[in-house]
């Protein structure tokens, strides 16, 4: 039933392969959430391909926000904001999201809102867990990023560890490619590494001496680049189920010290984790493990809700459009940016 008091975002998200919008009510509740991927198309490529990314999204765009609208059983002008995603990602990409939200929001007259596309990974966890509120410690690992974060508020960030090189989600997809399995690569390697030992090779875990929470898995893909290399000059066949299992056990371990670590040091007995590869099982499992045993409350959101899509920025614009965040027509797309960092 819609009350007085009920606040409908439309939300819009280009950054990368997915073009995808949502209605979401009252900041939790999901009305609509419709993605159209890519993946197909770039697979050919092995990665996506920028170009042909955004020229996707503007074939899509309109139709993704159409049906969304529909399915939510609602109009445009019933809108109380636009939220969008207008940073970080590919910027071809960003701007097809951003230009279609201002034209909308210029037609209309419906207020504009920005979001940053981390904070909707984040805020993803709020749609099923509807008793989650800040402060609480959120570990981000998608494609682009690895950001351990303390939530500290609505829209209140201070990120306190990251990847010194590749993201969690990026190392998954390199060696994936590197022993066969294609793109994207996160996905196969956890349905392979079911049927494989994750102990049956020794993996490095990267320690960085300066900084307890912050990541490095180039070195770990090299590890296993060079153990593949070293398989074919001995001319020994290579098992993808064990290369995969011992390469996703070396990632998760580490993922889980330093969000234990950082959850004792900062003193927060709730965390969540954020982003594509939060779907991963291992993961998971992982995760609740440790933060049963640490007497940690755990949050992951449904697998649908961690890859990208715009159910999330609509949550995160929710709260941003209840702080008052409200972008003019100058609003541009912005490629680096980061997370706690407002650009207006
Ligand atoms: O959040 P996301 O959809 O896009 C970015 O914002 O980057 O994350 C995509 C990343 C890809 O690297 C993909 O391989 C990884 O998430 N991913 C996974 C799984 N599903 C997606 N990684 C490990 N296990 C999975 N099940
Ligand atoms: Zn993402």
């Amino acid at each position: 039933m819609e009350t007085e008091k009920d606040i409908y975002i439309l939300a819009i998200e280009s950054s990368c392969d997915e073009t995808a919008a949502a209605v979401v009510r009252n900041g939790r509740e999901v009305l609509s959430n419709v993605i159209s991927t890519q993946i197909a198309l770039h697979t050919l490529y092995g990665g996506v391909v920028p170009e042909i990314a955004s020229r996707k999204h503007i074939e899509k765009i309109n139709q993704v926000i159409e049906a969304a609208l529909e399915e939510a059983g609602t109009e445009l002008r019933r809108m109380d904001a636009i939220a969008v995603t207008y940073g970080p990602g590919l910027v071809g990409a960003l701007l097809v999201g951003v230009s279609a939200a201002k034209a909308l929001s210029f037609a209309t007259g419906i207020p504009l809102v920005g979001v940053h596309h981390i904070e909707g990974h984040i805020s993803a966890n709020y749609i099923e867990h509807k008793e989650l509120e800040p402060p609480y410690v959120c570990l981000v690992v998608s494609g682009g990023h690895s950001h351990l974060v303390v939530v500290k508020d609505y829209g209140e960030y201070e990120i306190i560890g990251q990847t010194r090189d590749d993201a969690a989600g990026e190392a998954f997809d390199k060696v994936a490619r590197a022993i066969g399995l294609g793109y994207p690569g996160g996905p196969k390697i956890d349905k392979v590494s079911r049927e494989g030992n994750p102990d049956a090779i020794a993996f490095p875990r990267a320690k960085l001496a300066d900084s307890a929470y912050d990541f490095s898995f180039s070195g770990l893909k090299s590890a296993v680049l060079n153990y593949l290399n070293g398989c074919k000059m001995k001319g020994e066949e290579i098992c993808q189920a064990d290369v995969a299992a011992s390469f996703q056990k070396a990632v998760v371990e580490v993922l889980v010290e330093h969000s234990m670590q950082a959850l004792r040091e900062y003193g927060y007995d709730r965390f969540a984790i954020a982003g594509g590869v939060a779907s991963n099982s291992a993961l998971r499992e992982a995760m609740s493990e440790a933060c049963h045993k640490n007497n940690i409350r755990f949050y992951n959101p449904s697998p649908v809700y961690c890859t990208d899509n715009a159910a999330m920025i609509g949550v995160a614009g929710y709260y941003e459009y209840r702080r008052g965040v409200r972008n003019g027509l100058d609003l541009n797309a912005v490629p680096n940016l980061r997370l706690g960092e407002k650009e207006f």
